[in-house]
């Protein structure tokens, strides 16, 4: 029996992944439920989705009376069986705890219909292991989106051992009608593709400041004002397509990869962090933002403002909003 359309949703968790997820989805136009575990952090996700319309307002990406019109979609409750009732699709964004998140797809069991996807916000954890005890694991999938969900289209979906092959399917569906880009590893890894990627350049960024080669502030704009302008638009594949002029990347690695084995061979490898990082880079962080042009932002808040506001030219740009 083909399996019910997503009609209405729940977000369960409404921090800052799960209230940017319940924006997107009101945005566009699917109804949701969400769920957290006090009135102060309903209160508080209510002030960020609110927050997140009147800003897609204000850029002139939704007018007010559909900005009405979504915000009249949502539904916030403290009680899971409320929360599970109705809906085809959940969005987890609990803290990224395997025990949380067990407990809570327990409860899931008690009040979901049996075909509602369970889809984990979960930034590394495995699906497998999420659901290792689920009623319905063929339900259960990795969702991973990148922050914020409602503005960055990537969506890295990951099946578990159980994860029936309709549910990568309707999940995937579900994430391109709302305008998502989404992925879907072909096994499980801890991490997935983006986070590992990340976690490559971050390893090599903390090594390269504690080796004394440059400085916090240094790495963050050899990234920013090089490599991640390529990266907003392609891929590295792709850039060393164009690297390598009319030879293609075959014939690049060819030109240069004996040179890059030996830079290879004096990079970071290590598996734990270094004592005294954390110290180390929350130090340079504050130098960097002490730095930074005052229009630019020297708050979280108007860093994160100003961070958007970028995001929405690349993805006007790129025709993804
Ligand atoms: N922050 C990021 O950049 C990011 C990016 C991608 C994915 N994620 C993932 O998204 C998930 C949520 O992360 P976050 O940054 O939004 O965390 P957060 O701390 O901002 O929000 C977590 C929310 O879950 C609520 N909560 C805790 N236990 C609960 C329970 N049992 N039932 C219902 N609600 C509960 C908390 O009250 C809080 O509102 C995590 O799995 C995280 O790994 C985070």
């Amino acid at each position: 029996m083909k399996k019910p359309e997503i009609k209405k949703a729940a977000v369960l968790g409404g921090g800052m992944i799960g209230s940017s997820w319940a924006t997107n989805f009101l945005w566009k136009g699917v109804p949701v439920h969400i769920y957290d575990i006090s009135d102060e952090a309903l209160q508080t996700a209510r002030g960020r989705i609110v927050g997140n319309m009147k800003y897609l307002v204000g850029k002139g990406i939704l007018t007010a009376d559909k900005m009405n019109v979504a915000l009249g979609l949502a539904k916030y409750t403290t009680d899971i069986g409320e929360a599970l009732n109705g809906v085809q699709f959940i969005q987890e964004s609990v803290l990224e705890h395997y025990d949380v998140k067990q407990a809570l797809l327990a409860e899931v069991d008690k009040y979901a219909a049996t075909d509602t996807i369970y889809a984990s916000s979960t930034s590394g954890l495995l699906i497998t292991e999420i659901a290792k005890d689920a009623k319905h694991p063929e339900r259960c999938i990795g969702a991973h989106p990148y922050n914020p969900p409602h503005l960055i289209p990537l969506v890295e979906i990951n099946k578990g051992e159980k994860t029936a092959e309709e549910t990568v399917e309707r999940t995937y569906a579900f994430y391109k009608s709302i305008g998502k880009e989404p992925i879907i590893l072909r096994k499980e890894a801890l991490g997935f593709i983006a986070n590992r990627l990340a976690m490559g350049i971050y390893r090599e960024a903390v090594d390269l400041v504690m080796r004394g080669v440059c400085s916090v502030e240094d790495v963050d704009k050899a990234v920013c004002f090089g490599p991640g302008l390529r990266y907003a638009l392609m891929g590295p594949n792709l850039i060393y397509q164009l690297g390598g002029g009319p030879h293609g990347i075959q014939g690049l690695l060819k030109h240069v990869g004996p040179s890059i084995e030996l830079w290879w061979g004096d990079m970071a490898v290590w598996k734990k962090w270094p004592p005294g990082w954390a110290e180390t880079a929350q130090e340079g962080v504050n130098e960097e933002i002490a730095n930074r042009a005052p229009e630019q932002g020297r708050s979280n808040e108007e860093i994160t403002r100003w961070r958007d506001d970028g995001l929405i030219e690349i993805l006007k740009f790129l025709k993804k909003i």
